[in-house]
């Protein structure tokens, strides 16, 4: 029996547009997924999950999730889920050369399903990093990140950058531009999260976007400009700028507003962070619901969010400099 586990993650700049070459900047945060895997005798997966905001479900199949499993939560949240699932196995299979393994799979994760957090990649990197190790093939954090964003490209139909595997396989902070995936230095950023407990649909807002920069050329050219928001963030990152990373958070948030991303909800936390005295906030991950990110050292974001209509939860998050780990085998 092997236990990885990896982190999830926040933007501080660039969703979206790293799906179209620009750079992205997330960070990873101290909020895990956990994966134990344990192989059977047989091929079969069995796959049983708890707290992924959602009631606990168990699933056993035999290969992929053409059935949908009869248990008492949103479908479509569960057939996500099942994707990374599948996939993140059928990477490690391969990793193996064992097409024919198979597991018993225990998830455990406190970041929030779909909510712009980078739960489906932490998933996915700790369930290749366990798999692989369970099946005595270690692979280094770099390998797991490229496996885990080959399984996300492949649920996400082709959709994915490699932003939230690689944050999550490395964690820190990393800046992603195309295939070039960097660690970079960062301070210690004083996070805030607001969650409304929705959920986007990445693939949907992420052709939404495709289909708003094909169509009107002010829009890619906003994809451009929340590329050179990055490039400037960088730079602030690097002179630990902290009011300067705040103020460019708020206009990468217009920018994704413009581009049809955010939501009520979102835009509501937004606000309320920023008249909160934050530095800046912004929605992140592929919007529609789930997350914004402030920065705010003091407590009056957090008080804020707690009273804002449509947000659920709130919670600082610290910078988690490490990615995927071995907790136990
Ligand atoms: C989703 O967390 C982030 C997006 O940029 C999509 C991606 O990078 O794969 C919207």
């Amino acid at each position: 029996m092997t236990t990885s586990s990896a982190p999830g993650k926040i933007y501080l700049f660039g969703e979206h547009a790293v799906v179209y070459g620009e750079p992205a900047v997330p960070c990873a945060i101290e909020r895990r997924a956990r994966v134990t895997v344990e192989q059977r005798e047989d091929s079969h997966l069995r796959v049983h999950a708890d707290d992924l905001s959602l009631d606990g479900f168990t699933v056993e199949y035999s290969g992929a999730t053409d059935t949908a499993p009869d248990i008492d939560v949103s479908e479509s949240l569960i057939q996500a889920a099942m994707g990374y699932v599948d996939a993140a196995v059928r990477q490690a299979r391969d990793a193996a050369d064992a097409p024919d393994a198979g597991f018993d799979i225990t998830i455990e994760s406190d970041i929030p399903l779909g909510a712009g957090l980078g739960s489906s990649a932490a998933v996915t990197v700790a369930g290749i990093d366990a798999a692989t190790r369970e099946l005595g093939v270690p692979l280094e954090p770099a390998e797991v990140a490229d496996r885990a964003f080959q399984a996300e490209y492949e649920v996400q139909e082709g959709q994915a950058s490699r932003a939230d595997t690689f944050c999550s396989a490395v964690g820190g902070a990393v800046r992603v531009e195309g295939e070039d995936c960097r660690a970079i230095d960062a301070p210690d950023l004083p996070i805030v999260v607001g969650f409304d407990g929705g959920a986007g649909d990445t693939g949907e807002l992420v052709a939404g976007v495709r289909e708003l920069r094909e169509t009107y050329g002010f829009a890619a050219d906003t994809v451009a400009a929340i590329g050179d928001i990055v490039r400037e963030g960088e730079r602030s990152l690097a002179d630990e700028d902290v009011e300067r990373l705040g103020e460019l958070m708020d206009f990468n948030h217009g920018l994704l507003e413009a581009l049809g991303v955010s939501s009520r909800s979102l835009d509501n936390m937004v606000w309320a962070a920023r008249d909160a005295g934050a530095y800046g906030a912004k929605l992140t991950g592929a919007g529609g619901g789930g997350c914004i990110v402030a920065l705010d050292d003091s407590e009056e974001t957090e008080t804020a969010l707690r009273f804002t209509p449509g947000c659920e939860e709130t919670f600082r998050a610290g910078l988690d400099r490490e990615g995927v780990r071995l907790e136990e085998q």
